[in-house]
């Protein structure tokens, strides 16, 4: 298979999706244009996709056939989409640059900002009550995202990102800070997508596993990338974790180790799928692109 032409088909669904949730948006009579427009200025900004993308081919790889599973794909983004507004505001890492923009807070303000964040993580939740799946199977998704990116996910995370800027990190931090602001939400996005397609609990066992590793090493790589990477490549202010002296896995471990430690991941990421058939063959694909990303 060809990752480019499956990562390509499967943005351009997810960016459809997205579309028409923005043009929604801006017809909503009691939506001031202004949050619909910061709204609209991150989310349709372009990114990778990623965490969609994960939660598609993981319901691919589950077996999993309808259309059904783009509205919460989808919905994942505007979660993520919300993170990283929070995330670039002052009072977090105060980036200037995202996704090949000036964040959202330079451009809007930061009141604005914050409930434009606000308002798409409360939206992904109403895009999900409206999908046609069985209420048990939608509850169980809710019931993932909120683990994933709440208090026990990715808030959790990134709180203690915050506390430890500028001091030394145990390791164990370190990996508690990684795993939580952003390996739970890819694995959560994993989760998600098998979950929707019903798969056994052998199978779900399997792709949490290869969630666990591969959203460890994204933030591993993503790390690497802020050292390594220009911001074009990137579209965000590289250099920004030294200049704040975050916690990261080159600076704890160094560059050479980093990489490393990224690919010990993604190795053992393949190793917990090894069993699926072709169908997870995207899910494979994915997990080795991350060692060579550039953005
Ligand atoms: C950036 O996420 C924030 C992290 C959790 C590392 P992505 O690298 O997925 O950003 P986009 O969505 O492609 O812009
Ligand atoms: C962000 O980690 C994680 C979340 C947004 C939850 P980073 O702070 O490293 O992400 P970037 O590098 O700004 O995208
Ligand atoms: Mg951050
Ligand atoms: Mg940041
Ligand atoms: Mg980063």
């Amino acid at each position: 298979m060809d990752l480019n032409t499956y990562l390509k088909k499967k943005q351009k669904l997810i960016d459809g999706f997205l579309k028409a949730y923005t043009g929604g948006l801006k017809k909503q009579k009691e939506c001031p244009a202004l949050l619909s427009e910061a709204m609209s200025y991150s989310l349709m900004a372009g990114g990778k996709r990623i965490r969609p993308v994960f939660c598609i081919a993981a319901y691919e790889a589950a077996g999993g056939r309808s259309e059904e599973i783009m509205p919460v794909a989808a919905s994942l983004e505007l979660i993520h989409t919300y993170s990283l507004i929070h995330d670039d505001l002052p009072a977090m890492d105060d980036d200037d640059l995202r996704r090949n923009r000036p964040t959202n807070h330079r451009v809007f303000g930061e009141a604005a900002a914050i409930l434009a964040g606000d308002a798409l993580l409360t939206d992904a939740f109403g895009i999900i009550a409206g999908v046609k799946a069985p209420p048990e199977m939608l509850i169980s998704v809710i019931r993932e995202l909120t683990h994933a990116c709440g208090p026990e996910g990715m808030v959790g995370g990134q709180l203690v990102d915050i506390m430890l800027e500028g001091k030394r990190a145990k390791k164990r931090e370190l990996l508690y800070i990684h795993q939580h602001k952003t390996g739970t939400f890819i694995k959560g996005a994993i989760r998600i997508g098998a979950i929707m397609a019903n798969a056994s609990s052998a199978k779900l066992n399997a792709l949490t596993k290869y969630g666990e590793k591969v959203g460890l090493a994204f933030q591993v790589i993503d790390d690497i990338l802020d050292i390594t990477g220009t911001p074009e490549e990137t579209g965000k202010t590289t250099g920004s974790d030294i200049a704040k002296s975050k916690n990261t896995y080159p600076s704890l471990y160094g560059l050479k180790k980093s990489k490393e430690i990224a690919k010990g991941l993604i190795n053992d990421s393949l190793a917990a799928i090894k069993a699926f058939d072709e169908k997870a063959e995207p899910l494979r694909e994915i997990a080795k692109y991350m060692l060579e990303r550039k953005n």
